[in-house]
């Protein structure tokens, strides 16, 4: 019996040992790690962090990746901005360099004749450009991260950010799509109120998908908007 419980102690060392060497775990810098559940595999946000999923792709996918420009099957210039690769290759980024990357000098040019987004487009805001600079040096990397916070949602903390990234390319300027602003609270509002804000991100019969063209808002900014809503759509 002894003798059993100790081969198959054995056997288990062993399986540790093969295992170990088989998956090598990534150096983690905590001291005190506990092991987390496999099911939470996120990656919370880290508010001094901006990541290409979440913060700068629907940036670009708003204010430079659609048809005719930078996307939906167009490269003006033979620039392409709807993916990683595409935006690493064509927009020339350069890991920790923004002055040498294209894509940022692109965004701060002064010229406004050559300067992107181009008119009738509104240029990016100091705050979009900073963000983009703060990616690029963090090392312009394919990073992602989990922030699906349903409690306690705002107009401020949730839903103007969200429509910031993603809607404001379009919906900005003195030319904004279909004649809709979204720049502020009173004019997202107003199409809260109609029914049309909401019905155009969550794909309703009747009205058009939103963001034009694009993939359809990731489910759990769907979620922040529509609690947003039903609490009363407040100026918060
Ligand atoms: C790439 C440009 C672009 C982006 C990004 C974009 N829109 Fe639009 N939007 C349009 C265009 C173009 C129309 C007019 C579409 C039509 O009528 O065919 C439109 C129409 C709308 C309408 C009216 C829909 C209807 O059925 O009457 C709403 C509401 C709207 N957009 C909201 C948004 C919101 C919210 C976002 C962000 C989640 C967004 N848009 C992102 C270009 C854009």
């Amino acid at each position: 019996m002894i003798n059993r419980l100790d081969k198959l102690l054995g056997i288990a060392f062993l399986l540790l040992i093969f295992s170990c060497k088989h998956e090598p775990i990534a150096p983690v810098e905590e001291t005190n790690v506990t092991p987390l559940p496999p099911v939470i595999t996120d990656n919370p946000c880290d508010p001094d962090s901006v990541y290409f999923q979440v913060d700068i792709l629907p940036l670009l996918r708003s204010n430079c990746a659609f048809s005719g420009c930078h996307g939906g099957g167009s490269s003006e210039n033979g620039v392409e901005l709807s993916n990683y690769n595409n935006v690493m290759q064509t927009a020339d980024v350069r890991p920790a360099d923004p002055e040498g990357s294209d894509l940022y000098e692109m965004i701060t040019e002064t010229d406004p004749d050559k300067r992107m987004p181009q008119p009738p487009y509104a240029p990016l805001s100091a705050e979009q450009i900073s963000m983009v600079r703060k990616w690029i040096e963090q090392g312009a990397k394919n990073n992602s991260c989990d922030n699906c916070d349903t409690t306690n949602v705002t107009f401020s903390k949730n839903v103007q950010p969200i429509i910031q990234k993603n809607c404001q390319g379009c919906h900005s300027g003195s030319n904004p799509s279909s004649g809709i602003l979204l720049t502020n609270y009173n004019e997202i509002s107003v199409r809260v109120s109609s029914g049309e804000l909401f019905g155009a991100i969550s794909h309703q019969i009747g009205y058009t998908p939103m963001p034009n063209g694009q993939p359809k808002l990731n489910q759990c900014l769907i979620d922040q908007i529509e609690i947003w809503i039903n609490n009363g759509a407040k100026n918060d």
